[in-house]
């Protein structure tokens, strides 16, 4: 992977810690504390074309809404409460697995550095950081996320519970930024919760041939997805009861108050979320629940809704051990080892970009 260049540094001394505000090459703004870096690329995106994908998604059919959009201070708290909600199986399912495997995964891949794609709270990321202490082989972490202040909280959090651990904090897009993820030592890569499954079918191997090809040989890729099982099962943990997913879905229409304005009325539409059985995938959808005109000047767009109209706003698709291993195997990564949970529930493939 590409090497962050820091071009420029001053420092300014504050209480006991040394605070100095860096530019990388990419003009980048980064914040660096003692041990920890903050790698800020969010601000580099052009209003316009965000505006544009925004607008584009609106009149598409069926209409759609950015699911990165989920993620502002508020939508991160609401996912955490959603993986401790009794419904929402997936975290502590993928967690007990972890649990098991992290010795097997640092023995296999002998990483000194864990590199991690919409690492979130890192709840289960402490699992593997413990086995690769335990390995003592623990390093450097670098969290790449779309919410600033989350990879801000764990990189405290984190500098403080692991002695010498290195952070390098990455805000920014994993579809857009992963080439601003340090040059290290041997990487592992861990894409986990079943994220990917959060990308639409024709991303998907795109996004896998960009980690490979931003991977260096011999690095590892530790890939934990949803496996497809009952419905009843699925689309509860998408409707649980205390009402956090409806919450954490309507949330987005605050979270695009930045861009768009208050166009929307967050109690003028449902949560909505089914298994579409074709596409094996979870659909969450805000339902209008009236007809409604909305003008959105900021996207010079009127956009007109029947009552009981949808836009998408997530799909969660689940898969089979085979069809991951095509996937990882196209985009150029070999097998190391194939992980699930006793009832098959969650599933993690360990694969290597191959030495030669
Ligand atoms: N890895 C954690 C969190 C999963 S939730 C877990 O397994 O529990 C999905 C995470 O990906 C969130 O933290 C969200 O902020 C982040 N995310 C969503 N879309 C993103 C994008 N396009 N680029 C970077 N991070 C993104
Ligand atoms: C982050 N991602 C894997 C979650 C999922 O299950 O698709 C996001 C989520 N959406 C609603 N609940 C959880």
């Amino acid at each position: 992977m590409e090497a962050t260049r820091y071009s420029a540094g001053s420092t300014i001394p504050l209480l006991s810690t040394t605070l100095s505000v860096i530019f990388s090459s990419r003009c980048a703004f980064m914040l660096k504390q003692s041990n920890i870096s903050i790698d800020v690329h969010l601000d580099n995106r052009d209003p316009d074309a965000v505006r544009e994908e925004i607008r584009a998604g609106l009149l598409s059919t069926p209409r759609t809404l950015p699911t990165r959009y989920f993620y502002d201070e508020r939508g991160s708290e609401l996912f955490e409460q959603i993986c401790e909600s009794p419904e929402y199986y997936q975290t502590r399912t993928e967690h007990e697995l972890l649990k098991t495997v992290a010795d097997d995964v640092v023995a296999r891949t002998g990483a000194d550095e864990l590199v991690e794609l919409g690492s979130g709270a890192a709840t289960k990321t402490r699992v593997v950081l413990d086995a690769m202490a335990r390995a003592q082989r623990l390093r450097f972490y670098v969290p790449l996320d779309v919410s600033e202040g989350i990879v801000r909280r764990v990189a405290q959090e984190l500098v403080e519970e692991y002695e010498g651990l290195q952070v390098h904090g990455v805000v920014g897009d994993f579809l857009a930024h992963l080439g601003h993820i340090p040059q290290g030592g041997r990487r592992l890569v861990m894409f986990l919760g079943g994220t990917i499954g959060n990308l639409g079918p024709e991303a998907v191997p795109a996004f896998l041939s960009t980690v490979f090809d931003e991977m260096d040989r011999g690095d590892s890729f530790l890939l934990g997805v949803q496996l497809i099982t009952d419905v009843a099962r699925l689309e509860a943990a998408y409707n649980d009861s205390a009402g956090l997913s409806a919450a954490f879905n309507k949330n987005m229409l605050y979270a695009l108050q930045p861009v768009i304005g208050p166009a929307f009325d967050p109690e003028a539409f449902d949560h909505v979320a089914r298994f579409n059985h074709a596409e094996h995938r979870i659909e969450m959808y805000l339902r209008s629940v009236r007809r409604q005109v909305i003008p959105i000047p900021e996207l010079e767009l009127t956009l007109p809704l029947e009552e009981g109209e949808e836009i998408l706003t997530e799909i969660s698709t689940k898969y089979t051990r085979h069809h991951v291993e095509v996937l990882l195997a196209r985009a150029g990564f070999s097998p190391v080892a194939w992980y699930s949970d006793p009832h098959d529930l969650h599933g993690l493939a360990l694969a290597q970009k191959p030495f030669g």
